[in-house]
């Protein structure tokens, strides 16, 4: 019954979100859908060149496949070689689908699905203009879901999205289509949106949000990120660093709060920071059955902790990781790139700044819990 009832729901959104796009191929619409207007005055070219798009590869569309439906630029990220076979999800105008035909060149083929009829005709329409044009003749487009894909299996070398995946109501379903219909060793290119944070309940709800693109978007970021500390000034820091939400370990016993937070399920990972075993044990069973916990802090005594081991079979783990872990050479240079950004706040974190000479001051509040981060000047 329930199986009946998801059925049923998947089938309602897939069929709000055809009725939208019928419209928009009538009408020639933009910005993923939601409306013409939701982009301002930007033109669909306007659109495509602020998303990566070269003028050289815009020049060979016919009128019309540019709707400005696009998020990203698959087909530059594909690295496409002449002769392969690529299939592209949610083809809509046949943006993408020309664009990577150009660079498969007369040895290779590239196949649009679209599950909706009217971006199915459209896209066909423009067929003669871009064989016209570019003398190719090695497009085909074809109507279909996402979810089950009018393709054979393992046919396909490359697999391409644009913005189209976050309005299926059965993400997973197209991912095993995708495996499906890929040749041994293929490679897949998605552009889309993602969200850094929950939207709001009425946002979620939202059928315009889910043709815009927006309510459909999975998840990329970490949510929620709780901190655990004695210390409300160290709490405070926490929350500037991006924590969600903070618990003051020595008002409250912290577990129940935490699987509230984690809707009962635990944690994907649980961080243990203070090398304190009982901490570590505490880390432990606020972890899910299928995440991580990590051994951080140095350890201040050797203690037994209890673990269930069954859970070990489905991918649980526990691990020590030594000063986190660092690799230098990948995250130090993510790390600048991250502070340029403006999104590691590496600055708020610097309560102390202390000479060479006093470093043994620098060290003792760090000790006494004083300090967030000391900097030491060399000079
Ligand atoms: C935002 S538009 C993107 C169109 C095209 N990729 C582009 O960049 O111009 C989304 C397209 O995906 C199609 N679509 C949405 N959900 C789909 C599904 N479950 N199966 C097949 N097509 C789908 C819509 O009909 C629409 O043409």
């Amino acid at each position: 019954m329930a199986k009946q009832v998801d059925i049923e729901k998947d089938e309602n959104v897939r069929e709000s979100v055809r009725k939208a796009y019928s419209e928009i191929a009538k009408t020639d619409g933009s910005c993923c859908g939601a409306s013409a207007s939701s982009c301002g005055s930007y033109s669909p070219t306007d659109l495509s060149r602020g998303i990566g798009y070269s003028q050289e590869d815009l020049s060979i569309l016919p009128d019309g496949a540019n709707m400005g439906l696009s998020c990203g630029n698959p087909t530059a990220l594909a690295g496409l070689k002449p002769g392969e076979f690529v299939l592209d999800l949610g083809s809509g105008g046949g943006f993408d689908v020309f664009i990577a035909a150009q660079k498969v060149g007369k040895d290779g083929f590239v196949i649009g699905t679209d599950m909706t009829p009217e971006m199915i005709t459209k896209a066909r329409n423009s067929i003669k203009k871009f064989t016209e044009k570019t003398g190719l003749s090695n497009v085909e487009f074809r109507l279909g879901e996402i979810e089950h894909l009018p393709i054979e299996d393992e046919t396909m070398d490359v697999v391409i999205s644009n913005c189209v995946i976050n309005l299926s109501p059965d993400k997973p379903q197209v991912w095993r289509e995708i495996a499906r219909v890929l040749k041994p060793g293929g490679r897949v290119c998605v552009s889309d949106l993602a969200l850094l944070e929950p939207l709001p309940e009425k946002v979620k709800e939202s059928a315009a949000a889910l043709v815009g693109c927006i309510s459909g978007a999975v998840l990329v970021n970490a949510y929620p990120i709780v901190a655990i500390d004695l210390n409300d000034t160290k709490l405070e820091w926490a929350r500037n660093f991006g924590a969600t939400h903070t618990v003051n370990a020595s008002h409250t016993t912290p577990d129940s709060v935490l699987m509230e937070l984690s809707h009962g399920q635990g944690f994907d990972a649980a961080v243990d920071t203070t090398g304190i075993t009982d901490v570590f044990q505490t880390a432990y069973n606020m972890t899910s059955k299928t995440g991580k916990t990590v051994m951080a802090g140095v350890l201040h005594h050797e203690k037994p902790i209890t673990i269930d081991a069954f859970p070990l079979h489905f991918g649980r783990q526990i691990i020590g990781s030594h000063g986190g872990d660092t690799q230098p050479d990948v995250d130090i240079p993510r790390y600048i790139r991250l502070y340029q950004l403006g999104k590691l706040k590496l600055d708020e974190q610097i309560t102390h700044r202390y000479g060479l000479d006093d470093i043994n001051k620098a060290i003792d509040v760090v000790q006494k819990g004083e300090a967030g981060k000391c900097l030491i000047s060399m000079s």
